[in-house]
């Protein structure tokens, strides 16, 4: 199978100097940069947003994943896709007409992903399974990096990984929070294909070796 792909997540970096930051991932064995958006409503935090994804993205040589933590994304979908998202992720608590966000997302030529709270069962999925590109499992409440990784996650993947096949989905399983050496073989193990790292990557006495030995999972 496919070796596993990783997201450092741009949220645990210095964004004093972004450049810098991203230039670092440019040179690691990164897949994606995972770009945290938080609103302060859906989640109890705020991140930051258009401006400076867009600045990201001018000095970004891999695809940004872009991380929705919004309240209505719908009215957002078009300016991230502007600003450079080549993946982009809703959650589900936040869509009342999910199948239409994942339907605008994929006419915008984005891969089109939905995100899980800790609470939210897999099963919920079901029918728009099909239509998805990612499925991002969050494996912390979403709001702030450096959590706990909570340990239930391992069986949602499982049970997630069961659900894709037998609806003959091409969707990966992306595990967002607390990701760190311990937990990432055993996730890889039960199906995950993108592994998010924030904290554990940025606060690393070296970031693209601990990028390189979370590829080799
Ligand atoms: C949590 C964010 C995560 C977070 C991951 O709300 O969605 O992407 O930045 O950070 P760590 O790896 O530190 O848990
Ligand atoms: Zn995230």
């Amino acid at each position: 199978s496919m070796p596993v792909q990783i997201a450092p997540s741009i949220l645990a970096s210095d964004f004093a100097n972004l450049q810098s930051e991203v230039e670092m991932l440019n040179r690691s064995e990164a897949d994606y940069i995972h770009v945290d958006i938080m609103d302060g409503v859906f989640v109890p935090n705020i991140s930051f947003g258009l401006p400076v994804t867009e600045a990201i993205h001018r000095h970004a040589r891999k695809p940004l994943d872009v991380h929705l933590m919004i309240v209505n994304p719908d009215l957002y979908l078009e300016a991230f896709r502007a600003v450079g998202a080549e993946i982009i992720t809703v959650h589900y608590e936040a869509c009342t007409h999910l199948h239409r966000t994942i339907d605008a997302i994929k006419k915008l030529g984005a891969k089109a992903g939905v995100a899980l709270n800790p609470h939210t069962s897999v099963d919920l999925l079901g029918d728009v399974l099909t239509d998805l590109d990612l499925v991002c499992l969050m494996s912390v409440n979403p709001g702030f990096g450096g959590q706990k990784f909570i340990e239930n996650t391992y069986a949602k993947v499982t049970k997630l990984k069961k659900l894709i096949e037998a609806k003959n989905s091409k969707a990966m399983i992306e595990i967002d929070g607390g990701v760190n050496l311990q937990n990432a073989p055993l996730l890889v193990e039960a199906g995950a294909g993108i592994l998010v790292a924030g904290s554990f990557v940025f606060n690393s006495p070296d970031p693209l070796a601990t990028v390189s030995a979370l590829k080799k999972m």
